[in-house]
Order: C-alpha cells, then sequence, then structure tokens
C-alpha cells in the first residue's frame, strides 16, 4: 500500500486523485484548511497552508506528496483576490518544502501543481516545455512565482516534479457542466473569435499521468499536462455541440463575454487566453494518453 498525500485535496482535482487511490488500495491523507472535516474525517488533516504544526508528521515515509493548493482563478482579479491568489499556492508550496526539508523520513516524491497558463497567447505556433515562449501579466507571474517557490527547495532524498496542468475536464467540476449549460440552451458556439486554442486533458489522463511519474523514477521537473491534440474554442464548442446533439450555438462576441463575466464574478482571460500548448516531454518518455482526441473525452465524460 502506498502513501499519497494530498495537500489541497478537498477539490475538484483532488477529490479525482483521492477517490482513484483510495479504490486502488491505497492510504490517502488530504491537508485541508477546513477543521470540521479534519475532525470528522481520519484521513483529513489539518493545516493552515502556511505555517508548520503537526500536520508535517503526516508527511514523513510518504510515498508522493501531491500539492494542488490554491484559490480558485475563477474569479474577478481585484487585489484581494489576487492576493490570496498569490499567497495560497506560494505559502503552501513554501510550508511544504519547508516541512519536507525537516522531514527524518521525506516523500519519496513531490509533485506540485502549476499552469499550462504560463505559456504566452499562443495563435502561431505550439509551446512545448523546451521551446514553449512563456507569457507575461498577472496569472503568468503567479505561475512563474509558483515555480520559482518550488524549485527553491533542494530535497536531496524527494525526487521533484512540476505538471504545468490544462484545463481539466472531469465528471464532477470544473467546465464542464457550464459549457454544457451554454450549449443546452443554444450559446454553445464560439467564444471572442473563436480562434483562441484550448489545452485540455481528461481527467483519467490526469491520474495516470501522476501514476506514471510515481512508477517512472528518472523522470523529475517540469512536464506539461495536457493531451496532445488541443484544438480552437469555435471547434470545441462544435465538439460540444456534436456530443450533446445540438445542431446550432449562438456565438459570444467579446463584448457580451466581458459583460457576462462581470455578472458572474469571472474573467474572459479564462476563455479568450490561446493556450496552445502540447505534452513534448510525456510523448518523448512514452506516456500513452488515454484520451487524444476531444471529441472521444467530451462523450466519455458525458456519458
Ligand atoms: N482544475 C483545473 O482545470 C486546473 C488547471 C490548471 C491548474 N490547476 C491548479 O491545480 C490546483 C487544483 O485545482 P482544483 O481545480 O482542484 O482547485 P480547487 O477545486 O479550487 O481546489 C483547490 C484547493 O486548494 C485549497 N485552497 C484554497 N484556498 C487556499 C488557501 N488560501 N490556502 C491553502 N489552500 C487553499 C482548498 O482546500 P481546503 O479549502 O480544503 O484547504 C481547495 O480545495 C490549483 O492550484 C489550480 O490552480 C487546476
Amino acid at each position: 500500500m502506498k502513501k499519497i498525500v494530498i495537500a489541497g485535496g478537498s477539490g475538484f482535482l483532488g477529490r479525482i486523485l483521492e477517490n482513484h487511490f483510495i479504490m486502488a488500495g491505497e492510504q490517502v491523507t488530504i491537508l485541508t484548511r477546513d477543521r470540521i472535516s479534519s475532525r470528522n474525517k481520519p484521513s483529513w488533516v489539518a493545516w493552515d497552508g502556511k505555517n508548520g504544526g503537526t500536520w508535517v508528521t503526516a508527511l514523513e515515509g510518504a510515498d508522493v506528496l501531491i500539492n494542488l493548493s490554491g484559490k480558485s482563478v475563477d474569479c474577478r482579479y481585484n487585489a484581494k483576490n489576487k492576493a490570496e491568489i498569490y499567497s495560497s499556492r506560494l505559502d503552501a508550496t513554501g510550508a511544504l518544502g519547508k516541512a519536507i526539508t525537516n522531514c527524518k523520513t521525506p516523500p519519496k516524491l513531490w509533485i506540485n501543481a502549476a499552469s499550462a497558463t504560463i505559456y504566452a497567447h499562443s495563435l502561431q505556433g505550439p509551446n512545448s516545455e523546451s521551446t514553449g515562449t512563456i507569457g507575461s501579466g498577472f496569472s503568468v507571474d503567479v505561475c512563474q512565482r509558483w515555480e520559482a517557490e518550488f524549485n527553491r527547495w533542494d530535497t536531496p532524498d524527494t525526487r521533484k516534479v512540476l505538471l504545468r496542468i490544462a484545463i481539466v475536464l472531469g465528471r464532477n467540476g470544473g467546465v464542464m457542466l457550464p459549457l454544457k449549460n451554454l450549449v443546452r440552451f443554444g450559446l454553445g458556439g464560439a467564444q471572442g473569435d473563436g480562434t483562441q486554442y484550448m489545452s485540455w486533458i481528461h481527467e483519467d489522463d490526469l491520474v495516470g499521468i501522476i501514476e506514471y511519474i510515481m512508477e517512472n523514477q528518472h523522470l523529475k521537473g517540469v512536464f506539461n499536462t495536457t493531451a496532445p491534440f488541443p484544438l480552437r474554442n469555435k471547434e470545441v464548442m462544435q465538439a460540444f455541440r456534436a456530443s450533446m446533439n445540438i445542431g446550432f450555438g449562438l456565438p459570444t462576441p467579446k463584448w457580451a463575454l466581458e459583460i457576462g463575466a462581470v455578472l458572474i464574478n469571472t474573467e474572459t482571460e479564462l476563455v479568450l487566453k490561446s493556450r496552445w500548448v502540447v505534452p513534448q516531454r510525456l510523448h518523448d518518455e512514452g506516456y500513452r494518453f488515454k484520451y487524444c482526441h476531444i471529441e472521444e473525452a467530451i462523450r466519455n465524460l458525458l456519458e
């Protein structure tokens, strides 16, 4: 039985991993700021995401520590939210780095979430780990400082892996429900001019990649965690319409997205930035994707 610790494991991605690893018979511990859950669920351990505490003993002898902590970026980027988006990632990563360096038997592997949004808005060509262009602006700065905080920790007995994760398509959270609703209500056309790329990954491949990294002990460093065939927003929406047997979808121009984003407390960047990111290293290292094409991923998730 493997000992798996997931910091920030109470959210969308954490629940996917927790369910999978429990079904596989592994021992899973979740680090959460939620004191009530940590009192009621024996495998949930309280921490505050920034300071040391009794939680650090949960890392002793772990096979893997997976850090997913971070305030959701699906909010308005005002000063308060921006500060929390930074601190929830930097403080949690720093607290884990410090805890690892103080462990008697540190985790064998530390996987930290990062984001594929670190790359520049791209309509010209794909971004791989080695040839990609790093972007600029608030979200990119969050990603760079998050990665820098992770890289700052020297952990000689703990292998370190950063996952630059693309938009995860999953059954119980993320973008699936809002996109399905748009299509259902006849608004499933292109968003903006629809030419922007969307890099995506099926939840089963996120799990598969983490297992692949656990098994293949020479793997370390940065991995673009995205399916091999990103496609344009208008093609993504077309794939949703086809999978849901809905023949038409009104497009949403940029100005309407901007009004809608204010009304539902989000930012248009989340749909308008062109994320053209490819998993070069996973390909080179022989990971075989279960879902390469978005049509089969959507069909599977709608079943
Ligand atoms: N979902 C995606 O498509 C996607 C794509 C790329 C990157 N990512 C990154 O992957 C990570 C997990 O994503 P997710 O979709 O699972 O996010 P999520 O559902 O929002 O879960 C993130 C978890 O982080 C913890 N958290 C929130 N604010 C925190 C704070 N101030 N300090 C410490 N912990 C805090 C929360 O756990 P508690 O409340 O229990 O403490 C929460 O359950 C995030 O860092 C996200 O940026 C996600």
